[in-house]
């Protein structure tokens, strides 16, 4: 059994249950080779800043080898480093020195797709029509007289067909970017791969995985192909659709589950799903599975004190008895970063809205940092684990504007233009507020970054009260002292546009969506609003002492 750097008290409630995990994006999150995109000695290098932050965990996007057709999701090795991101022994070093920083390592696993360069794609494609080779991916003959046609009518979530033609005429499936074949799970070699991996990573010592589209891996690929032309918001949600949320994808969970518990203290994991919120959502994180799920309700969620109100009361009811721990997300490297989608009117259309270059409606900055400094300091009060964003705890906007002949994400391609992606919330992060790509890297990051990061950057807001770092830096120390079980009720207030909740012992939290101020039941613990007086403001939460 690997030995354990992270300490562990098995008396203690498991550590993922309240934590707080901040996702890095490694290419975004800092340079230190200078060559433009980030990379582990650099993650390594601002560990001090995670742990004055208060951070429990840190989970790492992809950062294997990769063509980077989709930022790293696309794979073709999932048990090293990519070069340009460092080697196995940086990734020991940071594993290392992120536990003696009291900081566990979550690390990302796409078992879905792999690379189209993966060794196992490159054979399967020399291999020929029905080589034993391409069992492992979904390739079929097309339809139509002369097969030129897809052999069903999957869409891929990055647009067009699930479907690419190989050179000698058959089909395979890809639910993302053509360069990211869908692997066969009744394949047992497939499973087999994934199990291994899990064990490779956990001896080495990290704490958890974060599993990408959870939900999707196992098909039903029975003949003929069943027709599934929605993408997520139309689809069924009874486990009775051929590509998501099969009952039989959790029988592979509950194998990964066996891994995870060789080891001590047991690996944790949280699953990636982005099916519309109902309760087979909260499957996933039943104990004898992945422990968690990303619950994505805060996130879609706009600035509306019924909206948060309706999903919080859903997903708690919904986890009821299943023993599963709560998550929290606001942000992630998919969406726009939530102090910008929090200061849209309500029913505004985001890919629109982005498509505009974030134009119409435009952002009031000021409108921003206070309602995501409110929305944060309610996530943050929430009973369960809360996932952050690289970035979100300098207030960062999303960075709507990127000229497009810039984009990288494969969503701006594949929609011929129609969707500019997910770029605008992945540009390197400002450290610094002056020098060369704002204390990134020593060269030009591999976005562009806009003029206004030298005022948002880590070094202009650390140390001064009224700043966004310092508000989550209070916040997550304070949080640690407070958050003590899953105690949680409603508390009734006269505005619906006001909510109120109590945790443990007299532990609440207000947040004011309306627009005037009302009376404070306790004693201010802690503010969204810098000026904080008597009366909560509009636009403001705070936690408050009741007595
Ligand atoms: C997940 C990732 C996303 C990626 C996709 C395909 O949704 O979060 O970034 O593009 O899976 O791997």
């Amino acid at each position: 059994m690997p030995e354990d750097a992270a300490p562990h008290d098995p008396a203690r409630r498991e550590w993922w249950r309240d934590a707080v995990v901040y996702q890095v994006y490694p290419r975004s999150f800092a340079d230190a080779d200078g060559d433009g995109i980030g990379d582990l000695p650099g993650v390594r290098s601002r560990l001090p800043y995670l742990a004055a932050l208060g951070v429990d965990a840190v989970w790492l996007s992809p950062f294997y080898p990769s063509p980077l057709a989709d930022g790293g999701y696309d794979i073709t090795d999932h048990r090293d480093v990519d070069p340009r991101l460092g080697t196995l022994a940086d990734l020991d070093a940071l594993v290392a020195e992120a536990h003696a920083h009291d900081i566990r390592v979550i690390i990302d696993i796409v078992p879905n797709h792999t690379s189209d360069q993966h060794p196992w794609f490159r054979a399967a494609l020399e291999a020929g029509p029905g080589a034993p080779e391409r069992d492992r991916y979904i390739f079929r003959r097309g339809a139509g007289p002369d097969g030129s046609l897809p052999p069903a009518d999957w869409r891929s979530h990055f647009g067009g067909p699930a479907w690419e033609r190989a050179a000698d005429g058959e089909w395979y499936c890809h639910l993302f970017a053509r360069e990211q074949p869908d692997l066969n799970w009744a394949h047992p070699e497939v499973r087999q791969y994934f199990l291994d991996t899990l064990r490779f990573w956990a001896d080495r010592g990290v704490d958890g995985f974060r599993i990408d589209v959870a939900h999707s891996l196992a098909k039903d690929l029975s003949e003929p192909l069943r027709s599934q032309p929605h993408l997520d918001a139309r689809l069924p949600l009874d486990g009775s659709d051929p590509l998501y949320d099969r009952e039989e994808v959790h029988e592979i969970y509950r194998s990964w589950r066996r891994v995870f518990d060789e080891y001590d203290p047991p690996r944790m994991a949280v699953a990636e799903t982005w099916h519309p919120a109902s309760s087979r959502t909260f499957l996933y994180a039943r104990p004898d599975e992945l422990g968690q799920v990303f619950d994505f309700s805060l996130l879609k969620s706009e600035w509306d004190a019924e909206q948060f109100r309706t999903v919080i009361t859903r997903s708690l009811a919904e986890h009821a008895g299943l023993g599963g721990g709560m998550t929290w997300v606001l942000s992630s490297h998919d969406v726009p970063r939530h102090a910008s989608r929090l200061a849209l009117p309500v029913g505004t259309d985001l890919d629109a809205w982005l498509a505009g270059d974030g134009r119409t409606p435009a952002v009031d900055p000021e409108v921003a940092a206070r309602r995501a400094r409110a929305a944060t300091l309610t996530m943050l009060a929430l009973p369960g684990s809360a996932y952050l964003y690289q970035g979100e705890e300098l207030g960062l906007l999303e960075v709507a504007d990127l000229p497009r002949e810039r984009l990288q994400d494969p969503v701006h391609e594949r929609t011929g233009g129609t969707l500019k992606g997910r770029d605008g919330c992945r540009v390197p992060l400002p450290w610094a507020s002056s020098g060369p790509s704002f204390g990134f890297g020593a060269g030009d990051a591999w976005l562009p970054q806009p003029d206004w990061f030298a005022d948002v950057a880590a070094d202009t807001q650390s140390g001064r009260p009224e700043s966004s770092l310092e508000l989550y830096r209070s916040a997550l120390h304070l949080r640690r002292k407070l958050a003590v079980d899953d105690s949680f009720a409603w508390v009734p207030t006269d505005d619906p546009q006001v909510l109120h909740f109590r945790r443990s012992d007299g532990w609440s939290c207000l947040l004011n969506v309306s627009a005037r101020e009302v009376p404070l039941p306790g004693r201010v613990l802690l503010s969204s609003n810098p000026s904080q007086g008597e009366r909560l403001a509009p636009e403001t939460a705070v936690w408050v002492e009741e007595g």
